[in-house]
């Protein structure tokens, strides 16, 4: 036979008045906790030493050390512990000061059992609260160490370290690279690996806020700043006191606020839309752009003092064609996260379907990667991922083949990259059959291009193509 055995949440009760032990222990024992009951400020220091107790409920006022001393011992040694402090007649002044000092609440001599039983039970909730939100918090920060961001890229490894030595400070980054290359994931592993780590990481998609609510989403409004605006509301730069926020796809921020963005930038102080009074905030910059923001300033749609303050840190993602070392690396990272999900067990990757992917094109970079083995794993029939698991007409098909636009849109590939991802293939695929054609003729077909000699030796290594084989 089997028991269950449940944990009974402990209290420590600490008063010199023993008529006080005996009631308070009835009514606590009555509810399911343990109680333990203690005459002086010392023995609870001694117990809490001995084992952790869920909460202490502890007069204020005791011989030799009294309640707001001990209340200063669990705040320094048992920081997570709630302290509810007892206060009898005279002892209201004290009450405050061991309010101001952080106890969890307070309870007046006599007691009333109801109010024992309530203010006990939301003192134990707040600390499972608590303790739920602290180990949700590790789960997080492991989540964005650096263990979990996979690449054995030379550039890769000196960004990671970087990363590492911009963390420790409060200097605005500026993240730069291909749709999919990780920029919102380095993005977090700064903050997750600062000193911010236990404060709020907000993110602002500077490309999905309508221009008009802009700045009212970011510095906040004052209640009739507009129609609607019926009372006063803090922005996300407020909100993220202390924190870091992130401004994502930095380069669709409207011309017309990057004036107060440049502000925000200098000093982090900004007015609420509408309001007159100066605010500030100490929150870390960070922002990430795939957009070529100094071709943007010369076309007058981007400030160049707004990307002389983002561009203080900047940090460039190559894309994933560029570490083709990485492929395999993260094929198999994603089969390790994914490989149990959807009712499947799939563990490995065959050496084909690797090399297929090394000569793929990758313009949606690893989340391209991630969902061609996430769509696999469902797929795959066994344990292994094999040629058959892969969509048709993508990766299958090797040669940088660009994407449909079905999947371009799926991985959020600009119109623009993939119109030249279309050109690209495009002009390899009309070099190779020319190169077919008239059996490796350099010059004929540089005339047919309408280019040089050398432009067509510079395409023929970028495509890697072997012009000995056309040449038989
Ligand atoms: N080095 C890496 N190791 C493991 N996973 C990675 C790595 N780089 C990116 N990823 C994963 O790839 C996906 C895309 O990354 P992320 O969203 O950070 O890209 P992005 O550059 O912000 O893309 P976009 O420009 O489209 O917003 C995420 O699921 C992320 O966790
Ligand atoms: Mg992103």
């Amino acid at each position: 036979m089997t028991t269950t055995v449940k944990h009974r949440a402990s209290v420590l009760v600490v008063d010199d008045d023993k008529a006080f032990h005996v009631a308070t222990s009835a009514v606590l024992n009555d509810e399911g906790y343990t109680v333990k009951a203690v005459t002086s400020a010392h023995e609870a220091i001694d117990e809490l030493r001995q084992r952790t107790y869920d909460i202490v409920l502890s007069d204020l006022v005791m011989e030799k050390m009294d309640g707001l001393q001990l209340l200063e011992h669990i705040q320094t040694h048992y920081p997570e512990t709630p302290a509810l402090m007892i206060t009898g007649f005279g002892s209201i002044e004290t009450a405050v000061k061991a309010m101001k000092s952080g106890a969890f609440d307070y309870l007046s001599k006599p007691c009333n059992n109801d109010e024992l039983r309530i203010k006990v039970r939301r003192a134990l909730d707040h600390q499972r609260n608590r303790r739920a939100l602290s180990t949700l918090q590790e789960e997080v920060n492991k989540l964005y160490t650096f263990h979990n961001i996979k690449s054995r890229n030379k550039k890769m490894r000196d960004i990671f370290e970087l990363v590492k030595k911009v963390a420790e400070t409060d200097v605005t980054v500026l993240i730069r690279g291909e749709t999919g290359t990780g920029k919102e994931l380095i993005a977090k592993a700064i903050h997750f690996n600062s000193p911010r780590r236990d404060k709020l990481f907000t993110t602002v998609n500077c490309s999905a806020i309508p221009e008009q609510l802009f700045e009212s989403e970011l510095f906040g409004y004052v209640k009739g700043a507009f129609t609607g605006a019926d009372r006063d509301r803090k922005g996300r730069a407020e909100e993220t006191d202390s924190g870091t926020l992130f401004l994502d796809e930095i380069g669709y921020i409207p011309y017309s606020s990057q004036t107060k963005l440049l502000r925000f930038l200098q000093d982090k102080s900004f007015d609420r839309v509408g309001g007159t009074e100066t605010i500030t905030s100490d929150v870390r910059i960070i922002a990430a752009t795939n957009q070529p923001l100094e071709e943007m300033i010369a076309d007058g749609a981007f400030r160049e003092d707004v990307f002389y303050r983002l561009n203080i840190f900047p940090i460039t993602l190559p894309p994933l064609r560029e570490r083709l070392e990485d492929i395999p690396l993260l094929a198999e990272h994603f089969i390790e996260k994914y490989g149990t999900s959807f009712g499947k067990h799939v563990q490995q990757i065959s050496s084909s379907v690797i090399s297929s992917m090394m000569n793929y094109s990758w313009k949606g970079n690893i989340r391209e990667l991630e969902n061609i083995i996430k769509r696999a794993i469902i797929k795959a029939e066994g344990e292994c991922i094999t040629d058959i698991d892969l969509p048709e007409n993508d990766v299958h098909t090797g040669a940088g083949s660009p994407p449909d636009i079905a999947t371009a849109i799926e991985n959020n590939i600009a119109f623009k990259d993939y119109m030249k991802s279309i050109s690209v293939d495009a002009e390899m695929k009309y070099l190779i059959t020319a190169l077919k054609a008239h059996r490796g003729n350099i010059n004929r077909i540089a005339r047919m291009m309408g280019v040089d000699r050398k432009t067509i030796y510079r395409k023929l290594s970028e495509y890697s193509i072997d012009i000995d084989r056309f040449r038989s």
